[in-house]
């Protein structure tokens, strides 16, 4: 991409409404534009990156065997009425109503809808266990909408909904959740520790928080040191095998929210030197709720026994939407953003220092086309202003590499080749810039 073209439209001044560092570089560097409050539109340079932690959390869901479908945004209120949540629900719940005069809604989650399509099509257990998610824009009309898009009140969440016989097979399909959330938070840079959650009225263990550490979270938390050393399941993981030992292991140590917290418990379990007490940002949440929903809207399933039994579900949250804000609090300096390669917008930022050089322009074309050959994103400022603004924008936006092509080091036949997570600068020939930078891009 050239940036001459590219719909980059940053911003010079911090803008005075953002008062945390992920909103402010977000609108800094054009990745978001607020249409009212809460309600963002996601510039190129933002779209690229929420589509590729989309990309990383659907992979990851796959792995499980879960499976993707697509629900719509706009519901009837009648199912609601059916699970009892209608009234419930209260402000946060956008309702519409439609030209029949008929009740709507705008969606703030799914389970009654995943719950009706579950009870038309299936009635044995036999046809267990199943594992349906979609990743969808949902509507909670917030009371304080705040921070950007990481409490927004339109947001894109990946959420899924298990379906099994009995407790036991629903919690295997928890643990298959639980090991998910760990791999997808780790291939997206970020450390995000599980910590305990309300049950409600279920009780039991079976509520999990995925946290990521940061001082502008909005949740106080408070957890042993030793999660952030702890070793994620890897790729080749067996689903279907007993997770439990993976599960023991990411409970082993003390790590709540606020809500959760027990000081007595924290002092006694955690070394003073161990404990960490700060704040953090909630990426995902699973759940375990049984019958709560199958119950009262009649998705039953016939058991072994021919004896019909209300289905035991589960339901999976991840903040797709705040992940792009939750990465950039975890993953910034002062000059600005600092992607993970595994989601940046592109690679590699190339910078031709002096357009119009007939020497830089061939360079750069080809250094262009040869990472491009390769298969390597490439977003290259072609414009003609100063060198000292084209730097400060590459950093803004946070590219992993950074290539200067400059008339000076092309007479000794070298570029600068820059890696923006260490500031490390190095000369090298276009071949050796080429395959450094190339290197990295599989995250
Ligand atoms: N207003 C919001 N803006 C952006 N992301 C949100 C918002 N509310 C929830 N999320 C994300 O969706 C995930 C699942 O939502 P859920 O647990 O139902 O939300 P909550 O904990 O706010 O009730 C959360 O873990 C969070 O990452
Ligand atoms: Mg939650």
């Amino acid at each position: 991409m050239r940036m001459s073209q590219f719909f980059l439209p940053v911003l010079k001044d911090t803008p005075a409404e953002a008062q945390i560092v992920s909103h402010r570089l977000m609108l800094r560097a054009g990745m978001i534009r607020q249409s009212s409050a809460g309600i963002y539109s996601w510039l190129p340079l933002g779209f690229r990156v929420l589509k590729k932690i989309e990309q990383i959390v659907r992979e990851e869901q796959d792995a499980t065997g879960a499976q993707e479908l697509l629900m719509p945004t706009i519901q009837p209120a009648d199912l609601w009425r059916e699970s009892g949540r209608y009234d419930d629900y209260g402000k946060e719940m956008l309702r519409i109503t439609d030209r029949h005069d008929r009740d709507m809604l705008f969606g703030p989650t799914n389970e009654e809808v995943i719950t009706d399509i579950f009870r038309g099509s299936i009635r044995s257990y036999r046809q267990l266990p199943r594992n349906l998610y979609h990743i969808q824009w949902k509507f909670r009309d917030e009371v304080r909408p705040r921070f950007g898009i990481m409490r927004g009140r339109e947001f894109l969440m990946k959420d899924n909904y298990s379906f099994d016989l009995d407790k036991d097979a629903a919690r295997h399909s928890y643990n298959k959740m639980f090991v998910a959330y760990l791999r997808t938070f780790d291939r997206l840079g970020l450390k995000a520790i599980p910590m305990v959650a309300d049950t409600g009225p279920i009780g039991g263990d079976m509520s999990h928080e995925f946290i990521v550490l940061a001082d502008t979270g909005e949740s106080e938390v408070y957890c042993h040191a030793d999660y952030l050393d702890f070793t994620v399941p890897d790729a080749a993981t067996d689903y279907e095998s007993d997770l439990s030992p993976i599960i023991e292991h990411w409970t082993s140590r003390y790590a709540a929210t606020d809500e959760k917290h027990d000081a007595a418990r924290f002092e006694a379990e955690v070394p003073s030197d161990r404990r960490i007490a700060t704040r953090g940002i909630e990426v995902g949440h699973i759940f375990y709720f049984g019958s709560n929903y199958s119950k009262p809207m009649g998705a039953t399933v016939m058991g072994a026994d021919g004896v019909e039994v209300p289905v035991e579900m589960g339901s999976y949250g991840i903040g797709v939407s705040r992940l792009v804000g939750a990465i950039i609090e975890a993953s910034h300096d002062d000059d600005g953003i600092i992607w993970p390669a595994s989601v940046a917008p592109f690679h590699v930022g190339l910078i031709n220092l002096k357009v119009g050089d007939a020497d830089c322009d061939r360079t750069v074309l080809e250094i262009y086309e040869t990472l491009r050959r390769a298969g390597v994103e490439v977003l290259l400022d072609d414009s003609d202003g100063r060198a000292g603004g084209k730097f400060a924008t590459m950093d803004l936006i946070g590219l992993p590499w950074q290539i200067i092509v400059g008339p000076r080091g092309l007479k000794s036949g070298v570029v600068e080749v820059k890696e923006r997570r260490t500031g490390v600068r190095q000369e090298l020939s276009i071949e050796a810039a080429v395959a450094t930078v190339a290197g990295v891009t599989e995250a």
